[in-house]
């Protein structure tokens, strides 16, 4: 029987046009760009503009991922967006962005898995494909955190930014490369939910919310649990720290993608960051940071690229991809 494999065949990006630095943090709260740096690496990340939603953000990541895979809109018949901040509580930010490429087949919708929600969608695209239910799918996180931030709280408004970044998967019959998805790890322990959430929604206050972190708890859990689903990775597939080509983590704290590159023993030139200039934009951070490994050159067609994300839930991930 010959098999489907997920290839992905674009990636794109965007990021708003304003940069909210560490020093205009340090006029707005009691922070420093010092204990910034030091304790995330975070330097600078980018805020949405008044009016400017998440699905425009997506849609101009979707747009640069289609440019990039020499497609048009009309050749995408599934689109799976991971979002924790979608524009409205309903409909899916993922038909705003169908409507918004003029794209009136298929199907779209979204997927919440905060941090995670990326290496979710993957998945769930992956074996959409897999199936041959779908032939051309754009996987999507977009996020406008700065909408549900506590800008008077200095132990969470300085960790997260704005930004979107998308792939466009193919289902390929036969690939004779060994490219595409070649697994994913999904995780969840809703035990864990109070410890990094909003505290606000539709059906609990009738509002919106702040996001709300016990920090140092999340820290404590994040390397074990990135490290846990990255074995589960390399023995599904027999592939090693050693055969990775790179390593492209969910960018919350760069001592956490230090501290579980360690772990793993992963070369450090193989790491991938951008925390430093985009925070943590969640959902979007790792194909934000596929995307500028992309276009720099880095990752190129055959590399192997080792993708993971921890977060709200708790939930956390892992996939491996032939690019
Ligand atoms: O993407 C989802 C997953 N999220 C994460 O991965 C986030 C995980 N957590 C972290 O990245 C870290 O825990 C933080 C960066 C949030 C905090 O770093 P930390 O080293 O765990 O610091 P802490 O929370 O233990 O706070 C140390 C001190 C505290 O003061 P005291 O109690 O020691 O006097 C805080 O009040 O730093 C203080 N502090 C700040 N100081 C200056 C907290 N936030 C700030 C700030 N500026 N922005």
């Amino acid at each position: 029987m010959s098999a489907i494999r997920s290839v992905v065949r674009g990636v794109g990006s965007y990021l708003p046009a304003r940069c909210l630095t560490n020093a205009d943090l340090a006029q707005m709260v009691d922070t420093s760009d010092e204990w910034i740096v030091q304790r995330t690496g975070i330097r600078t990340r980018h805020i949405a503009a008044e009016g400017e939603v998440t699905s425009d953000l997506a849609i101009h990541a979707a747009r640069a991922a289609l440019a990039d895979a020499g497609l048009t809109p009309d050749d995408i018949d599934l689109i799976v967006l991971a979002t924790s901040t979608p524009d409205n509580t309903f409909p899916a930010t993922a038909v705003s962005v169908q409507a918004g490429l003029g794209i009136t087949h298929g199907a779209a919708f979204d997927l919440q898995a905060v941090c995670s929600g990326f290496v979710f969608a993957l998945a769930t695209a992956d074996n959409f494909l897999k199936t041959g239910a779908y032939r051309r799918c754009l996987v999507i996180g977009a996020e406008t955190f700065s909408r549900i931030l506590d800008w008077s709280d200095r132990t969470t408004c300085v960790l997260f930014g704005d930004g979107a970044g998308a792939l466009v998967l193919e289902a390929v019959r036969d690939e004779e490369e060994g490219r595409g998805v070649l697994t994913s790890h999904l995780r969840s322990d809703g035990r864990h939910k109070n410890k990094l959430y909003v505290d606000g929604g539709v059906s609990s206050t009738r509002s919106v919310g702040f996001l709300r972190m016990e920090g140092r708890e999340v820290f404590r859990h994040a390397v074990g649990m990135i490290t846990d689903v990255i074995v589960d990775a390399f023995e599904a597939t027999g592939e090693s720290a050693d055969t990775i080509d790179w390593f492209v983590p969910h960018q919350a704290n760069r001592r956490i993608i230090d501290a579980s590159a360690v772990k793993l023993g992963i070369a450090p030139e193989k790491v991938v960051i951008t925390v430093d200039q985009h925070g943590n934009t969640s959902a979007a951070s790792i194909p934000l940071a596929l995307a500028a490994a992309h276009a720099d050159g880095r990752i190129k067609r055959g590399d192997l690229v080792l993708l993971e994300a921890m977060g709200g839930g708790f939930t956390w991930a892992s996939a491996l991809v032939r690019w």
